[in-house]
């Protein structure tokens, strides 16, 4: 029998409770660590396991395992430390905690010959990482995953005709948001989640600082409209390229062809694409968010410590670099908002001949009380020489709005 303190009891704290009430797994809750003992709680929560205690809970001799809820960094690395520290295994559902601390953390499991394991924190209980590292040993190169069902869900909304606010609220009552919803649309949950899972497959540590990130924020309705009659689906996409000693690393609302099995993706689920050279694609599918995908990923870590399966990392090349964004060559789709569209069009083909970018494709829509939206395809181009030719535009004072600009992501029609 696993003895088990949990650490948390919230949304997902109350789901693994849930999920042990109606199994039959080897396990018993010693103790809930809670920040207010006066809480209301769901009937699931036997009031006598309460503690406002948690130091002393992960110490505790007859608790095997502690399973970390609390999320962010404080107090949840102190206990984290102080569990392992006193011979704990501890499982957790933390992104930011194994994104940001995860080397340090993993090293103190190993010299205390414990574990510290993770599925819940990438993708909930759709299972990537241990995907990941079933196929890290065929030589992983590229990640490309949907991976905040947050943003998914408020794009998918906003495409049906909702307000931008309004869908964030919805995805906050229906549990898939983060307690502070910024973390969800600034992209920095799915950059949190992109790290682990670089180590996960690629075995490469990176800082979740070391790379572009673009949330949804600026994203309107009329993009993800101009994107879909370009025959494309726009998207909060992740991904980590490897070529060599250069990784590729990027979260931004991105392209994807409408046939890709990524465009598809609907709502709050999320999605991995892991591509190998030993194994080619694997793509994965399924709920990211939420209390019992949740839950069910916990509960698969603690039956994993007692069934003893093995985990695998890598080393990092010592001369590993991050290629800069502004050196990814890519096509582009461009929006545009401008007053005096005839002068914008002049200004934007020399700029774009000037900086070596080429003009795939390129309309104008009116709009009442705002000018002209100009849609613009792009060819093939370094990020930055395009910056170039946009931040001419702009000093021109030809741009009534910020310039929004979409990476496509060239899968499965590379070197196009
Ligand atoms: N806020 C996260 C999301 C929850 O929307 O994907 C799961 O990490």
């Amino acid at each position: 029998m696993l003895r088990v303190a949990l650490l948390g009891c919230g949304t997902v704290g109350t789901g693994v409770l849930e999920l042990l009430s109606r199994s039959s797994l080897p396990l018993v809750v010693r103790g809930v660590a809670v920040a207010h003992l006066d809480r209301p709680r769901a009937p699931v929560v036997s009031p006598e396991l309460l503690t406002d205690r948690p130091f002393e809970l992960v110490s505790q001799s007859d608790v095997d395992v502690v399973v970390e809820l609390i999320g962010g960094l404080d107090p949840a690395e102190s206990l984290v430390r102080a569990a392992l520290e006193a011979g704990k295994d501890v499982v957790t559902a933390n992104k930011a905690l194994i994104a940001e601390r995860g080397e340090a953390l993993l090293a103190l499991a190993r010299s205390r010959g414990r574990r510290l394991l993770y599925e819940a924190s990438v993708c909930a209980g759709t299972p990537v990482i241990r995907a990941a590292r079933a196929l890290a040993a065929g030589g992983v190169w590229r990640l490309a995953g949907i991976l905040n069902g947050t943003c998914n869900y408020v794009l998918s909304r906003m495409a049906a005709g909702m307000e931008f606010d309004d869908a964030v609220r919805l995805a906050q009552q229906r549990g898939f948001a983060e307690a502070d919803p910024t973390l969800d649309i600034s992209g920095r949950d799915a950059a949190q989640k992109l790290v682990v899972l670089v180590r996960e497959a690629m075995g490469l540590v990176v800082p979740p600082d070391a790379f572009a990130v673009e949330g949804i924020a600026q994203v309107r309705r009329g993009d993800l409209l101009a994107a879909r009659e370009q025959g494309y689906a726009l998207k909060l996409v992740a991904v980590a390229r490897r070529d060599g000693e250069k990784l590729q690393l990027r979260v931004h609302p991105g392209l994807i062809p409408l046939g890709h099995p990524l465009a598809q993706v609907e709502e709050e689920l999320n999605a991995l694409l892991i591509e190998s050279d030993g194994t080619g694609e694997v793509f994965l599918r399924g709920r990211g968010a939420g209390a019992l995908p949740t839950a069910t990923a916990v509960l698969a870590d603690l039956l994993e410590l007692m069934t003893g399966a093995g985990t695998m990392t890598l080393a990092t090349p010592a001369r590993l670099s991050i290629v800069p964004h502004g050196e990814v060559r890519a096509r582009r789709l461009l929006r545009i908002e401008v007053a005096d569209e005839l002068r914008a069009v002049r200004t934007l083909t020399d700029q774009l001949a000037a900086a070596g970018v080429s003009l795939d494709h390129l309309s104008a829509y009116p709009v009442p009380d705002r000018g002209t939206v100009l849609t613009v395809l792009t060819g093939r181009a370094p990020g930055a020489n395009l910056a170039n030719a946009l931040a001419a535009l702009v000093r021109a004072d030809l741009c009534t709005a910020p310039v929004r600009s979409y990476l496509l992501e060239e899968l499965g029609e590379e070197g196009t």
